[in-house]
């Protein structure tokens, strides 16, 4: 009786809350089915994508052992803390297109000696070789994740991709498992993701579905055979609607790989020669831009459908491995630097969400990319670095990780801007090894707050804390000189009573809630 009375008090409180009583509040309800648990969500849903482009791996990551920036064998310590906190699970390098132009030969050795090569497709750029093999897994080691590795299938060789693959995993005493000592690694490194080329219908040599299921099936062999355990071998899937990729590449090589990729970027007004800003925008691409990325859930729904026909005990999985925003660039347009705001965090929560809704297939996601490119964790500036509202998404979701996906329905009047419309909210719910429930929400829309209402069936909680990411602006942005302006905050807005939740979720938010 008393507990129950301590909970009415809580929810009416949770109504009355003055922070968020000024905005005028639409009315949402959310079921939460903890009767019905799915599939584990996989940890790598959250993993990073790191390629040899801008900024990205150098000034970013690498500065070299002789740099006045603080760093462990060349690598930023910074960022390397910054990282761990993350706790990511895997980052997938060297690419990317640029992948697909990388000889991992280059980039082994004593670095004085590693040749000079130009990186065609990021400006024409100088590729100095100095962030190799040694130095990728020196790395995940520092940060403390596990190796994708991208081969490269456009302008390599399944010879020079296997030699790649013994030389980093062989314990055995072959030439090249030799080599690897000579350069300094005794014990083989573990690569649990092996990606087979890139973008093939693109960047990696525009390719027909047809002819790259043949190659696939040819590097298939050489990625596998005779290693205990092999790689997950990564087959190069669609970018965004190409059904007939998935089709193709599915039914000539279902058996030959572990997993599919798919790649697709948000852009505000969906034309690659003019992207949108990524700060100073209006409303109107705020909401093209949510509208962009909640493509990804028909992306996800229609490639798993086909994927289920020729794979329907889902042992395939599905891996998102570029995602994210794409603006205009700010800087060197071969950069991809652009600044990280709020609408970014809110991108970041709804990707998470449909991933960690449809963990029965999609089993990783990589967003592009971790340092100073696209949508970014961190931006630096010589020896300043400052953690971008995407990074606290991340941070924020860190509760769903190896959790069991509940399913959710929500009832939410639509955002409607001119003629786009976009579900006011998104919302994902999973139960901890522990039985706490947590459940994710985001509001959409910038301007008005919403009153939720909840059941969470199955349940009879307790208690409810929580996280929110919000700021007054959409564009809100950390800067070196204001790093913590957008920042979670402890989140009073939400009460439970045994089956019931109630939210008053703000305009342009992000919350995550542990419910126990
Ligand atoms: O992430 C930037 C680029 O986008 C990658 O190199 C390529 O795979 C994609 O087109």
């Amino acid at each position: 009786m008393f507990r129950s009375l301590i909970a009415l008090a809580a929810l009416f409180f949770a109504f009355a809350a003055p922070a968020y009583a000024q905005q005028q509040a639409v009315s949402a309800q959310i079921t939460i089915h903890a009767d019905r648990p799915g599939a584990k969500i996989s940890r790598y849903i959250y993993s990073q994508f790191s390629e040899h482009l801008g900024r990205g791996v150098y000034d970013g990551i690498w500065v070299g052992p002789g740099s006045r920036i603080p760093n462990t064998r060349g690598i930023r310590n910074d960022v390397v803390a910054a990282l761990r906190e993350l706790q990511v699970p895997a980052l997938r390098w060297p690419g990317g297109c640029f992948g697909e132009l990388y000889h991992w030969r280059d980039g082994v050795g004593p670095r004085p000696q590693r040749p000079v090569r130009l990186n065609y497709f990021w400006g024409g750029v100088e590729e100095s070789n100095a962030f190799g093999t040694h130095e990728y897994f020196d790395f995940l080691g520092q940060i403390g994740a596990d190796a994708y590795v991208s081969a490269n299938v456009g302008t390599g060789t399944p010879a020079e991709m296997s030699d790649w693959v013994e030389y980093m995993t062989s314990a055995s005493h072959s030439a090249l498992a030799q080599q690897r000592r000579a350069n300094g690694r005794e014990e083989p490194w573990s690569v649990p993701f092996l990606g087979i080329g890139n973008e093939s219908w693109g960047c990696g040599g525009d390719m027909t579905p047809e002819f790259y299921a043949d190659l696939l099936k040819q590097y298939a062999v050489f990625a596998r055979s005779g290693r205990d355990p092999h790689p997950a071998v990564v087959a190069v899937g669609p970018s965004g609607d190409d059904y007939h990729w998935t089709e193709v590449v599915m039914a000539q090589a279902a058996s030959k790989m572990d997993a599919l990729s798919l790649h697709h970027y948000s852009l505000p007004t969906g034309d690659w020669s003019r992207h949108g800003p990524a700060r100073g925008f209006g409303e109107d691409q705020w909401i093209a831009t949510l509208a962009q990325t909640l493509r990804m859930e028909e992306f996800v729904t229609r490639h798993s459908a086909i994927m289920d026909r020729y794979d329907p005990q889902k042992r395939v999985a599905l891996f998102v491995d570029e995602w994210g925003t794409w603006y205009d660039p700010e800087g060197p347009s071969s950069g991809l630097f652009q600044s990280n705001t709020l609408r970014d965090a809110i991108v970041a929560g709804v990707n998470l969400d449909i991933f960690q809704n449809h963990a029965d297939r999609v089993r990783l996601a990589a967003i592009a990319q971790t340092m100073n490119v696209l949508q970014a964790m961190i931006l630096t500036d010589g020896p300043r670095m400052v953690r971008t509202p995407t990074y606290w998404t991340f941070m924020m979701y860190r509760p769903f990780k190896e959790t069991t996906s509940l399913p959710s329905e929500v009832d939410a009047p639509a955002y409607r801007l001119g003629e786009t419309t976009a579900p006011s909210i998104h919302a994902s719910a999973a139960r901890a090894e522990d039985g706490k429930i947590i459940v994710a929400l985001v509001n959409l829309d910038p301007n008005r707050a919403a009153t939720i209402t909840g059941r969470i069936v199955g349940a009879d909680a307790s208690g409810v804390s929580g996280q929110i990411l919000t700021s007054g602006a959409m564009d809100a942005q950390n800067t070196f000189d204001a790093p913590d302006a957008v920042v979670p905050a402890p989140f009073t807005g939400a009460a439970v009573a045994h089956d019931r939740l109630t939210v008053n979720l703000p305009a342009k938010s992000v919350v995550v809630l542990t419910i126990q």
